[in-house]
């Protein structure tokens, strides 16, 4: 595994949360009515955001936190240094199993993940709280690893 990278400035946390509130009302959700906005902060200080994309076959919806993480990608960002995810529920919208799964494949167990609700941050934990006991990269034999 990669140094971990300097925290994230103050600076890039508030574009973080404003590319999360940006998404969340292009989310296509018409079947939940959930609407999810999540941004990654990549290694390079830029802001990927993405929306959950719901699909009419239920089981091929797509979250935010996976959305976003899928433009990162495509924008050549290899490490995750922060997430934000922002729905309008009176409960946490902590990522979901598979999110947290989808997320340390880029991220260590340090990385923050920002709850937002309508008014801002309610809650912050890292990688490591939300998924302990992770399975990663490193289960398995070397030559498979990159
Ligand atoms: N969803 C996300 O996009 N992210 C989360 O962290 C929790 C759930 C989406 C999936 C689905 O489109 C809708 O919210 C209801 O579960």
């Amino acid at each position: 595994m990669p140094k971990a990278p300097p925290a994230p400035s103050p600076a890039q946390l508030q574009a973080l949360f404003r590319a999360a509130r940006a998404a969340r009302p292009r989310a296509h959700a018409p079947y939940s009515n959930f609407l999810v906005g999540a941004a990654v902060l990549d290694e390079r200080g830029r802001v990927h955001g993405g929306c959950n994309v719901e699909n009419a076959a239920y089981p091929q919806g797509l979250c935010a936190e996976a959305s976003a993480l899928a433009a990162m990608v495509l924008a050549g960002g290899r490490r995750a240094r922060a997430v934000a995810v922002v729905a309008a529920s009176p409960l946490l919208t902590t990522p979901c199993g598979g999110c947290r799964q989808k997320i340390a494949e880029f991220a260590g167990p340090d990385c923050d993940i920002y709850v937002l609700g309508p008014r801002g941050v309610r809650r912050a934990f890292t990688l490591g709280e939300l998924l302990p006991f992770g399975f990663g990269e490193g289960h398995l034999p070397a030559d498979r690893r990159r």
